[in-house]
């Protein structure tokens, strides 16, 4: 099977005739999938402005660690655009005064993946580098860097697919929980990257989808994706893993990450957790897909990652049905995190972090910055 196109995630659409970067920068929207339609309706929506780029993130239209990060990305350039309304061209002053506060604004979206800040952080890198140059053109280098960040993620993943495709085997079952495919990413993704890379290498694989409670990725997403790239995916209730590692019938199982720390432990969809104490109870090899870009190695641990808590409502009226009393307390932490120990290996761009641990993550990336993000 050779990976199809997918329908793009999101882009920066610019009108037909563009003259360079800062014209781009000017004309062009940031449009992406409305994710939350998904799989009923295939929907871009267009963000004009900061708070729809914002909205996008924090409502899901835009999800994914590393989806989340190039949308913010687009995000910083469409939150200076009104800076250069009508041809003007501001001070610098002002230009950087409002580069803090549109790069601030859109780091409190969402908490967990580090993508996110990783992402604002490399635009402010590359403003504060052209520090000399002219307003105009620091808007127009800023366009670049987003849509480097959205090539370079279609790379990377590519790497990842092809790594970790190797621990599969011919004819092997693997689970995966959430989405960690084309949708959470540029195009291709980190774990179902590894199962298209796995199929194109004529390998033949099955997946179990989790559907993953309460906001179905899963079942929304994955199932979705997985079909349209003709994989045969079955998709099961979180709860049916069990049973189904027992019956013999999971060979491997492979997620995405939101945040990983220095010490190897892993943020990512809550239910992930469980599936890895099964994993281990079943001596299922477990695995997390990542880039750089998901690892934190400012956190010593993951106890130290911060959990983001969504409204009671995605579980007492989820998808506008009510299924728990009004009323009734309610707990929605939208991450988990798996330790370490549980972890069979890491599968990066680099290659695949196996035993996981400080020393080998580090030998790994010796370059990746050990400062706080935010
Ligand atoms: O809340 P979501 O849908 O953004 O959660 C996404 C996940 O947990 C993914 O597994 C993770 O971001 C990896 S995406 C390559």
């Amino acid at each position: 099977m050779v990976f199809q196109k997918a329908p793009e995630t999101l882009f920066w659409q610019t009108p037909a005739r563009c003259a360079g970067s800062f014209d781009a920068f000017c004309r062009g929207r940031l449009k992406l999938i409305d994710q939350t339609l998904l799989p009923a309706r295939l929907k871009y929506i267009e963000c004009r402005r900061q708070e729809d780029v914002w909205d996008a993130i924090k409502k899901l239209c835009v999800r994914g660690a590393p989806a989340i990060g190039i949308a913010a990305a687009y995000g910083v350039c469409v939150g200076l655009q009104p800076l250069f309304a009508g041809g003007k061209v501001p001070p610098k002053k002002l230009f950087y005064r409002q580069l803090e506060k549109v790069t601030a604004y859109l780091a409190t979206s969402r908490p967990t993946a580090v993508n996110l800040f990783w992402a604002l952080d490399r635009m402010k890198e590359c403003a504060a580098r052209l520090k000399e140059e002219k307003a105009a053109d620091v808007a127009a280098a800023l366009l670049d860097e987003a849509r480097a960040i959205h090539e370079e993620d279609r790379v990377l993943c590519r790497r990842i697919g092809a790594h970790g495709q190797k621990l599969l085997k011919k004819n092997s079952s693997v689970l995966t929980h959430c989405n960690a495919g084309g949708l959470a990413t540029a195009d291709y993704g980190t774990a179902l990257g590894v199962f298209y890379a796995a199929q194109e290498a004529g390998k033949n694989i099955r997946v179990y989808a989790d559907e993953t409670r309460p906001l179905l990725q899963g079942a929304r997403l994955t199932a979705w994706e997985l079909r349209q790239h003709g994989i045969d995916v079955t998709l099961i209730c979180d709860s049916m893993a069990a049973m189904l590692m027992r019956q013999k019938k999971i060979d491997a199982v492979v997620v995405g990450a939101d945040r990983i720390a220095a010490n190897g432990d892993t943020a990512n969809k809550i239910g992930t957790y469980s599936a890895a104490v099964c994993a281990k109870a079943h001596r299922v090899p477990f695995y997390i897909a990542a880039p750089f870009s998901t690892f934190d190695l400012s956190l010593k641990d993951g106890s130290l990652i911060p959990i983001e808590q969504r409204d009671p409502e995605e579980i007492r009226r989820g998808f506008g049905r009510q299924t728990a009393p009004d009323g009734i307390k309610i707990y929605n932490p939208a991450f988990d995190v798996t330790p370490a120990e549980l972890i069979t290996g890491i599968i990066t761009e680099e290659g695949v972090i196996s035993p996981v641990n400080t020393r080998a993550i580090r030998r790994m990336f010796p370059q990746c910055r050990t400062t706080p993000r935010r």
